[in-house]
């Protein structure tokens, strides 16, 4: 089967997270299903910048419109090996977490929890409320994996371009469908976990 993954990029804060979600794939030779949320383009161009959207629409194989309900990968029929969501709104997680499908993101994750096959959402919210608190649970007790887009301090990072790229890189990771590429720990590197 052709390696395909859908990455989801909804309007919380980190959308640096999604560009390097998309590179870290694209540099795997892996194909990238594209759908951005409304607000997602907006933290796009607020965050990044005005480029941002046509360059991460460049590395994507195919772009989805977030109304598109009945775009190819709104059906477990459409073979791909997982999804990540990058970042991943409260908003969107409450939709995955409760079943909504309102949109194609979040229709496009629950088809992984029903197909079975890795979702990977990197949550962003800080501090959290007891209802994040119980869509994370919600989300993980039907198979998702909540991975918020928390630093790796031991790796002692210098830029946020360090910090990001790490992230992206074991968002990947957990979809094992390539060599892991994220920064290992290392004891002799003598950077404490
Ligand atoms: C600059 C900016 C930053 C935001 N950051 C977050 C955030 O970190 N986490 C979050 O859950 N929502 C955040 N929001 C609010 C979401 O964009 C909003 O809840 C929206 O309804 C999410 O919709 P979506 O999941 O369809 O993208 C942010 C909004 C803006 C404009």
């Amino acid at each position: 089967m052709t390696r395909r993954v859908i990455l989801g990029v909804s309007g919380a804060s980190g959308a640096a997270l999604a560009l390097d979600c998309a590179r870290v794939l694209h540099a795997a030779g892996i194909g990238v299903e594209l759908v951005l949320s409304a607000m997602a383009e907006r933290t796009l161009a607020l965050e990044i910048g005005p480029d941002a959207r046509a360059e991460l629409m460049a590395l994507a194989g195919r772009v989805h419109p977030v109304v598109d309900l009945g775009a190819a990968i709104a059906s477990g029929s459409f073979p791909v090996h997982g999804m990540i969501v990058a970042p991943c709104s409260m908003r969107s997680l409450a939709a995955i977490a409760q079943g909504l499908d309102d949109n194609l993101l979040t229709r496009a994750a629950s088809v992984q929890l029903k197909e079975r096959r890795p979702l990977v959402l990197l949550a962003r919210e800080a501090p959290l409320t007891l209802a994040h608190l119980r869509n994370m649970t919600a989300a993980t007790e039907m198979g998702a994996i909540v991975m918020p887009p928390v630093p790796a301090f031991y790796l002692r990072p210098e830029t946020t371009a360090e910090i990001t790229t790490q992230i992206a890189a074991r968002a990947v990771d957990l979809l094992r469908i390539a060599p892991p590429t994220a920064h290992a720990w290392d004891p002799t590197e003598g950077n404490a976990p």
